[in-house]
């Protein structure tokens, strides 16, 4: 049965919100019931946006500072991270429909398919972002770069791929070519 939290075909409407309305040119598929996959939030991203409609569509470097808050079972995993001037945060855009194969960003009439593009209407509405580390508070990250909403739950954290060397010795996959 298609989800009945959202509308699954384009309507001329005028009352159509702008959050998860169907576009001219749009596709939603019946998706499966989300699982979440097991995943467990490990806190909470704290941002300016209170609608999707105000947020940034890309976290920009000179962004305003937001506030990453660990749980405290979490805290001890951030040890060492204040090493990295720059971070990669995932975190689950909660929000989100997750039915949408073709999408239509300008909302045109052309759509794009959704692995051909960074929107938040995804399967697994997993977000990415690279953020600047300005601070570490105890168990709270001061970051620049999101995008996120107030209250979107957070996945995980890492080094930046880029000022990462791995640690642990190296294993003859990383020394396959071709
Ligand atoms: C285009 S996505 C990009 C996310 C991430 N930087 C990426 O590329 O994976 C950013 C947009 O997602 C929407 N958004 C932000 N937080 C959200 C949330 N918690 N749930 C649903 N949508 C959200 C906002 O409209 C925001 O402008």
């Amino acid at each position: 049965m298609p989800s009945s939290r959202h509308p699954t075909s384009w309507s001329a409407s005028t009352d159509l919100v702008r959050e998860n309305e169907i576009r001219r040119g749009e596709i939603a598929v019946d998706a499966p019931a989300p699982t979440d996959a097991g995943l467990v939030f490990i806190g909470t991203i704290l941002t300016p946006w209170a609608s999707r409609l105000m947020a940034p569509r890309q976290g920009r470097a000179d962004g305003p500072v937001c506030r990453i808050e660990i749980f405290p079972l979490w805290q001890e995993a951030l040890a060492g991270i204040e090493q990295f001037e720059r971070l990669e945060v995932l975190y689950w855009l909660h929000l989100s429909r997750r039915d949408l194969v073709r999408q239509s960003p300008a909302n045109d009439g052309s759509a794009r398919g959704t692995f051909a593009l960074r929107s938040p209407v995804r399967p697994n509405p997993i977000g990415t972002s690279i953020v600047t580390l300005v601070g570490v508070e105890g168990s709270t990250l001061l970051v620049r770069g999101l995008d996120c909403l107030d209250g979107t739950p957070l996945l995980d954290l890492k080094p930046d791929r880029a000022l990462f060397t791995p640690i642990a010795p190296p294993q003859p996959g990383d020394f396959e070519v071709g």
